[in-house]
């Protein structure tokens, strides 16, 4: 059982709040452990052949299975507790953040007045319709609230829930992306000691402070959409004693200077923008990066090339957990997407990132499990 790691702007928990949280984590592990695989059981065993009786051919895509899949008590079953969930970790994690905020605002606010990295916000900042539309992975405000002044509640409550969300499978920084991410381009680029990296969509800073840990003479850049989290982000990476520059922006455009960054990445934000959004973030890392500097954008799994059953199951998030944009993303050929933005054919390709630590329990069991990332060299 992974620990979360504790630091300054992290919720504490009661006891009662700790069992909570424990049990719905708990909960997911269950899920995912002796609940999910039933799925294919019931789809290989009754939904398929009933199908097959009927149509005379097996289902073609996700979307046929999904049409018959979700009829099937089973899945339903496993469904409502996968939503439910997700619900309840919500839900667990508020009442640490409700009873703790003050004291975690002053201590954020602590950690900045002694701060070596920077904060900067921007009060007429207009966050993207893509993520005001609906709270995404229905964190109750979104990744953009602030409750209050010097708020930091929509970044603590991400920071534990997405612990939990993760089953500790990002490890007790919740930093596996980011150090599987270094750990691919150190090995792709080993000529490229980058002065400046930035991170597009740094939310909490998981995935940004490994970067400085690992190019501790860099310069490290976070951008992201709201106030609330990048206090939260800036209070962590300080109490962790990893500096880092986080700013208010926007990634489809940013007020960095052309040719500022060596290497300019970010993990899993992409399908959680739209279809405009993508081809303008790929022309806007193309921009601020160097000639020579490369661009990582590293994302979920594509859905082509999964099987029909499996491309359904790695959809659930789409339908049940507001991830609209997900199921698009994930089929979009973003290799000519990136072509488009400016980069020259061959220099811009798609390849497999692998955990430094393979996840130990999956909600969705999708074979080969990798994270695809898109790699663009200036
Ligand atoms: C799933 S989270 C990313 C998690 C984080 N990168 C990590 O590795 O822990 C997606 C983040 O992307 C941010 N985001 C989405 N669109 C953005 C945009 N156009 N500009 C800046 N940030 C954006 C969201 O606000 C959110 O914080």
């Amino acid at each position: 059982m992974v620990t979360q790691v504790q630091h300054d702007v992290l919720p504490s928990r009661t006891h009662d709040e700790a069992a909570r949280q424990d049990y719905y984590m708990d909960i997911r592990r269950h899920l995912a452990l002796n609940v999910a695989g039933g799925n294919r059981t019931v789809y290989g065993n009754v939904v398929k052949p009933a199908f097959l009786k009927t149509h005379g051919r097996e289902p073609q895509d996700r979307g046929e299975v999904r049409s018959v899949m979700t009829r099937h008590p089973y899945y339903q079953m496993y469904s409502a507790m996968q939503r439910h969930t997700q619900e309840m970790t919500w839900d667990s994690v508020l009442d640490s953040v409700e009873r703790e905020l003050p004291l975690l605002n002053e201590r954020a606010k602590q950690q900045a007045a002694k701060a070596k990295g920077t904060l900067t916000l921007d009060p007429a900042f207009k966050v993207p319709t893509y993520l005001t539309f609906y709270d995404i992975h229905l964190q109750p405000g979104g990744y953009h609230a602030n409750a209050c002044p010097g708020d930091v509640s929509a970044g603590a409550l991400y920071d534990r829930a997405t612990f939990m969300y993760a089953m500790g499978n990002l490890g007790p920084r919740s930093d596996y992306l980011g150090t599987s991410l270094i750990a691919h381009f150190k090995a792709r680029f080993p000529g490229i000691k980058p002065k400046r990296i930035l991170d597009m969509g740094c939310t909490t800073g998981n995935s940004t402070l490994p970067w400085k840990e690992a190019f501790p003479d860099a310069e490290v850049y976070g951008i992201d959409v709201g106030e609330s989290i990048l206090r939260y982000a800036h209070g962590r990476a300080e109490s962790m004693g990893v500096p880092v520059h986080f700013s208010q922006q926007n990634a489809e455009r940013t007020n960095f200077a052309d040719g500022f960054f060596d290497v300019v990445v970010s993990h899993i934000i992409m399908h959680e923008t739209s279809t405009p959004a993508v081809p303008r973030i790929f022309a806007e890392s193309r921009r601020i990066l160097r000639e020579g500097g490369v661009m990582l954008h590293m994302d979920n799994p594509r859905l082509s090339g999964l099987q029909p059953f499996d491309a359904f199951l790695a959809e659930w998030e789409v339908y049940n957990n507001n991830e609209r944009f997900g199921g698009t993303y994930r089929e979009m050929d973003i290799v000519a997407e990136g072509e488009k933005a400016g980069f020259s054919k061959g220099r811009v390709v798609l390849e497999k990132v692998a955990m430094v630590v393979p996840p130990r329990v999956m909600n969705y069991q999708t074979p080969g499990f990798g994270f695809p990332c898109l790699i663009g060299e200036k």
